[in-house]
Formats: C-alpha cells, sequence, structure tokens
C-alpha cells in the first residue's frame, strides 16, 4: 500500500494541511522544528493508532486547541483504505473507512508502516529493552494473536508484581497469575524465536551486500526462558522456571523470569557488535536489521511496507544513503532531512520535494 494523500487538522504544529504524496519517495525537507517529524508521526498513528514518540494521545493536539483530526488515505493494488483518528483530551476515536471501530488493535495489520530514526541507529548499542521493542513493534502488524498474548501477559505480569509488593503474597494467586503467563509467554517466545530467525536469515544476506561481503552478520534470539523443541512442551517450560524461581520472585518483589527479559544478540564475523562493532558497524547492523524486516512484513502479509526514514540519511555516508534508498524501490518511502545532497536525488528515479516550513507544506 502507499498513502496517497493525509489531511491533519490541529495535529502538533498543524493548523489545517491536505498534502498529496508521491507513490514512490517523498523528500519532506526543512529547518528544525518546522514539522517534519509531526507529519511523519501523523501517518505513523493511522497505521499503529498510537506514536513513536513517547507520548500521550492528547500531547498531539495543537497547543491551545481542545482536539485534532488527522485523515489519511492509502491505497494498495487490490484495494484502498481511509483512516481517520480523532484526539481529544483523555480520548481517542478511530474510524476506518467511515466506520467506527472500538479497540485500537483493529486497526493493526491494515497500513503497514515501518520507522527508522536516528533512535532506531542505537539499536545495537542501547539496553535490552529497545530490542525487545523492535521485535513486539513488527510482530503486532503481523500477527493479531501476538498482540493479544503481549497485551494480556503485560497485564498479568503487572499484577503479579503488584502483589509480589505485599509481605507475604499469596501462594494460591500467585499459582492462579504463573499459569497465565506460562500460557501468554509461550505464544511470545514461539512467536519472537521463529520471527528472528526468519530476519538473522536475511539480514544476512543484505548486511552482506552493504558491506560487499566482508562483513558475516548473524542475530539470534536470547530467550530469558529456553525455546523448547515441541512446541507443545513450552508452556510447562515457563511454568518450571517460575516454580523454580519462586522464593526469588517473593524476596526481590518482582518476577525475575520470562520474555520481559529477553534480548537479541548481534554478531559480525562472529564477534559481538554491541561489545566490538564500530560506529558504523553498528549503524550498518541497524540498517540490516530494518531492511530485513520490510522482507519479512512483505513475507508475512503480501503488502511492502511504507518506510518512513527521518532524518537517518545524516548519519551515514554518501554511498549507504544511496544504497538505503534504491533498496526500496518498491516501497513507497517518507524521508525528512534539513538538506539533501543534490547527487543522491540525481540517484532517485521518481520522487517528489516538499517544503516544510513553520507547520505548513509546500509542493515544489
Ligand atoms: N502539541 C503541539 N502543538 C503545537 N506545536 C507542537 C506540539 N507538539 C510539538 N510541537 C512543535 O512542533 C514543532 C515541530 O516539531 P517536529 O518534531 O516536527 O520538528 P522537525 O521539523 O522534525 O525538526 P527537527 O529537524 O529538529 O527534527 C516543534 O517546534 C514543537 O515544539
Ligand atoms: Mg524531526
Amino acid at each position: 500500500m502507499h498513502f496517497s494523500e493525509i489531511e491533519l487538522k490541529n495535529f502538533r504544529n498543524y493548523k489545517n494541511q491536505k498534502v498529496i504524496f508521491h507513490k514512490k519517495v517523498n523528500l519532506l525537507l526543512g529547518q528544525n522544528a518546522q514539522g517534519k517529524t509531526n507529519l511523519l508521526e501523523a501517518l505513523y498513528i493511522t497505521s499503529f493508532g498510537k506514536s513513536f514518540r513517547q507520548t500521550n494521545d492528547s500531547d498531539m493536539i495543537k497547543f491551545g486547541e481542545k482536539n485534532a483530526f488527522v485523515r489519511a488515505h492509502a491505497v494498495g493494488e487490490n484495494d484502498d483504505i481511509t483512516v481517520e483518528i480523532g484526539l481529544v483530551k483523555g480520548g481517542k476515536s478511530i474510524k476506518i473507512d467511515g466506520t467506527p471501530v472500538r479497540k485500537t488493535s483493529e486497526l493493526l495489520n491494515h497500513i503497514h508502516v515501518i520507522i527508522f530514526s536516528p533512535d532506531d541507529l542505537r539499536i545495537v548499542k542501547d539496553d535490552p529493552s529497545r530490542r525487545r521493542r523492535f521485535m513486539n513493534r513488527e510482530l503486532v502488524q503481523i500477527r493479531p494473536v501476538y498482540f493479544s498474548s503481549l497485551m494480556r501477559y503485560r497485564k498479568v505480569l503487572q499484577q503479579k508484581n503488584a502483589l509480589l509488593k505485599n509481605s507475604v503474597p499469596d501462594c494460591g494467586i500467585l499459582d492462579v497469575f504463573d499459569e497465565e503467563l506460562a500460557i501468554y509467554g509461550a505464544d511470545i517466545i514461539r512467536t519472537r524465536a521463529s520471527f528472528i530467525e526468519k530476519i538473522s536469515l536475511i539480514s544476512n544476506g543484505i548486511h552482506s551486500d552493504l558491506t560487499e561481503s566482508r562483513e558475516d552478520f548473524r542475530v539470534s534470539y536470547k530467550s530469558d526462558i529456553p525455546v523448547s523443541k515441541d512446541k507443545n512442551n513450552q508452556k510447562s517450560v515457563i511454568l518450571d522456571i517460575l516454580a523454580e524461581n519462586r522464593n526469588e520472585d517473593i524476596e526481590r518483589r518482582t518476577s525475575c523470569r520470562g520474555p520481559q527479559r529477553d534480548d537479541l544478540d548481534l554478531y559480525i564475523n562472529d564477534r559481538n557488535v554491541r561489545k566490538y562493532g564500530s560506529q558504523g558497524q553498528q549503524r550498518t547492523a541497524a540498517l540490516s536489521l530494518k531492511l530485513a524486516e520490510t522482507a519479512v512484513i512483505k513475507q508475512e502479509t503480501g503488502d511492502t511496507p511504507i518506510l518512513l526514514l527521518d532524518d537517518v540519511l545524516s548519519e551515514l555516508d554518501f554511498d549507504r544513503q544511496k544504497q538505503l534508498i534504491n533498496s526500496f524501490n518498491e516501497s513507497q518511502i517518507f524521508v525528512t532531512s534539513a538538506e539533501i545532497d543534490r547527487n543522491l536525488i540525481a540517484e532517485i528515479p521518481e520522487y517528489e520535494i516538499f517544503k516544510i516550513n513553520n507547520g505548513s507544506v509546500i509542493l515544489t
């Protein structure tokens, strides 16, 4: 799919804006603080129902206004879709093709979007929570069941942790929580394991292209709970570990084991990139992961995801910039930047340039 247009009312620093997009490369250029990332955010929320920024829904309403509105239209090979998001203080409404939907999760799996920001370049260096977020963000788009397992798991984990804060928690209730954690946890672990297996294979090929075969890149899932060979056995593997750790949970007053402790190990030529990789290698590894993600979403959904590249060009050298934009020749791409090299533009076959200035978008 690709976004054909978007309309914004009182969204961040936009008062009233409509933009018609190019189906391939959209270059969004402007100085700092003009509204480039805000525009990507508006596109993103029509895919995920929430922002990629650590922000509340109501923060996206223009300062001094009571409500905001975003409408996007996306077109695929065989279908099209209109998504409308209304934001008011303390509430949000979503419509798909004019029909209200009750849950944000119903929005997932319609328009597939991948965001790539300088933050993502830190996926290698940052703490494990960023790598878990990487897995979650992609999996919720392709596996509705994963989304519901993840939400339920989190809710039960929260309840269990609240109970563990008591000096003498009720073991009967802890048993009930552990049983549920094992059910949802098993689904989370197995889904992550098979996703990372695919990502590893695909990103290895991509990374090899990016480095002219000099580097062998591998990703492995570092699951806190062993992934069992037999699918039906996963739940009891978790239950055993939770039982073994019951005393430690009580002592430390929190849940010590489970997929909330998962991580990924990343290697270049058999060396841990996090520990030994140069900055350039770490960025390239992040890039390979992102490119692989696009391929997996395409494999799983049959849809080519839309790419939002927020300020990443300036972090890469010219060859990698070129490689990045041209390796997605099937996707619609949005690229934000303060400025862009003319020589790079010359390498892009189909594009449109938009100038963004103080909350208004002008086609140049
Ligand atoms: N709710 C809001 N209402 C009005 N303005 C807002 C709101 N939230 C953020 N802004 C403003 O929007 C402006 C543009 O933000 P944005 O992040 O889109 O900038 P940008 O063009 O991506 O800049 P940079 O190049 O620095 O990343 C900022 O000045 C910010 O203060
Ligand atoms: Mg920005």
